[in-house]
């Protein structure tokens, strides 16, 4: 929609939530965790998302991607609302455009880095050979050329994120989403992440958004925006820039 956000006139917008409302309703009461919330992520950028835990972060990692349709409001990817498109849109939609990192890396337990990474790419119909090259060239720009054929449970814990890394981005996606990629991460991992992140945006041009309640790693990002009661805002560093 506006591209003509103040400070970011020169930047495309790839991707915009527009008065997303979201609540879950329990057996016991509604909760109401988007609302009339608006967000953009620009192209080429790394966007962290802050805010306290159950605020509603994942929720709306999980509207942007295509994962889950919001009550009210639209998700513009490139100007066209994703959640208005015919039947199977979203599939590809996701599958496509988007890549996914979680907390928990959900890695296939009994399959090597190396087929784990290549796994998106042959649920898109890719043939193996170039499904397989892909792959392997990503996992040795994450740095993980020699453990290739190992298996998640013979991985650290930074080495699996970084097989699910390479794993989102095999598909060449517009947009990376990280929901609390280095929760479960130790400092000196963590730091490592977060600079293969920064190394990845600069060489690729490829745009994040990575959820976090950490200020270690927010403080290491383009911009970092905070979610508190529905509503995003610049967090302090943001508005002093
Ligand atoms: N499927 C669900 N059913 C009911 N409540 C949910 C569901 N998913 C999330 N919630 C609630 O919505 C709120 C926001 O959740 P979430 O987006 O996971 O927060 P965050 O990622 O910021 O920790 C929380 O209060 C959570 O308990
Ligand atoms: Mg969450």
């Amino acid at each position: 929609m506006s591209d003509l956000n103040s400070g970011n006139a020169e930047r495309k917008c790839l991707i915009e939530a527009v008065n997303v409302d979201k609540s879950y309703s329990t057996k016991r009461e509604v909760i109401h965790v988007l609302s009339q919330t608006n967000l953009q992520v620009f192209s080429g950028e790394v966007l962290g998302i802050v805010g306290a835990s159950g605020v509603g972060k994942s929720t709306l990692l999980h509207a942007l991607g295509g994962l889950d349709r919001p009550l009210t409001g639209s998700v513009l990817f490139k100007g066209k609302d994703i959640y208005k498109q015919s039947n199977g849109y979203l599939d590809k939609f996701r599958n496509g455009h988007i890549g996914f990192v979680f907390q928990f890396f959900n890695l296939l337990p009994d399959f090597t880095a190396l087929e784990n990474a290549m796994f998106p790419a042959l649920i898109k119909n890719q043939d193996n050979r170039s499904a397989r090259e892909r792959a392997e060239y990503l996992l040795c720009e994450v740095g993980m050329k020699d453990r290739m054929n190992h298996k998640p449970g013979e991985l650290s814990g930074g080495e699996s994120q970084r097989v699910a890394l390479a794993r989102g981005l095999v598909n060449q996606p517009d947009l990376l989403l990280a929901d609390e990629p280095t929760g479960n991460l130790d400092h000196h991992a963590s730091d490592q992440l977060i600079e293969l992140i920064r190394k990845l945006n600069q060489e690729f041009n490829q745009t994040f958004v990575i959820v976090t309640h950490s200020q270690r790693v927010a403080g290491k990002l383009d911009r970092v925006m905070e979610l508190v009661d529905g509503k995003v805002s610049p967090t302090k560093e943001n508005l002093i820039i």
